[in-house]
């Protein structure tokens, strides 16, 4: 049966290709229903139109209060019968109307193995240059719960990535995207049985 997915998703939309790759092949049983971004010039927005999956250009911008702006994302979300939401590279913070509305029910990707390397400033290249610098010797990607604070819900499933000594943050952070490709569809089936039994 599966569950009906709303991507969020402000960069490159890789995640997102990944998660629509798994509904395809049949790894998982649900269906990307809506994505979701506040950048219009988004590839995740690219990737979803070349799928034939309803689009919607969103940002607090376009809208005169939060308020306003989180009615609207309720109305969508309600609309299309989501039973679960994914941030895959959403810059924003969700507001808290749809982070309680949603409780439990929404997950985020993160290029690192939180706790080590989230909250502020710690986005895109610059987790993996923090992980460089230190010297890990393994990293990794993290699905973890969304709640009111960055980076900081429950953490559902983990992937290592070992850190080579000639790695530097590029190819490192090419390596954990290709983590992140098989990890969010793994988290996406456990909770497929996880709502179905909750339902
Ligand atoms: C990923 O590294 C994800 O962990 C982070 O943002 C990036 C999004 O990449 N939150 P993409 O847009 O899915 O290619």
């Amino acid at each position: 049966m599966g569950l009906n997915l709303c991507v969020f998703a402000s960069g490159s939309g890789s995640n997102l290709l990944a998660i629509i790759e798994a509904c395809k092949s049949g790894f998982i049983s649900s269906r990307v229903v809506l994505v979701i971004s506040n950048n219009s010039s988004s590839g995740a927005l690219e990737v979803a139109k070349k799928n034939n999956i309803p689009t919607f250009h969103l940002s607090q911008k376009l809208f005169n209060t939060e308020s306003e702006f989180a009615e609207r994302l309720l109305d969508l979300l309600n609309e299309y019968r989501v039973d679960l939401i994914l941030l895959a590279g959403y810059m924003k913070m969700l507001s808290t109307k749809v982070v309680k509305k949603y409780s439990g029910r929404i997950l985020n990707i993160h290029p690192a193995l939180l706790p080590k390397y989230g909250g502020k400033g710690m986005y895109g290249i610059h987790v993996h240059e923090a992980v460089i610098a230190a010297k890990e010797k393994v990293t990794g990607a993290t699905v973890h719960l969304v709640n009111e604070v960055y980076d900081s819900g429950e953490i559902i499933l983990q992937k290592q990535v070992v850190v080579l000594p000639d790695d530097d943050a590029t190819s490192l952070q090419k390596r954990v995207l290709e983590t992140e490709h098989e990890l969010y569809p793994e988290v996406i089936k456990m909770f497929e049985e996880k709502i179905r039994v909750r339902n």
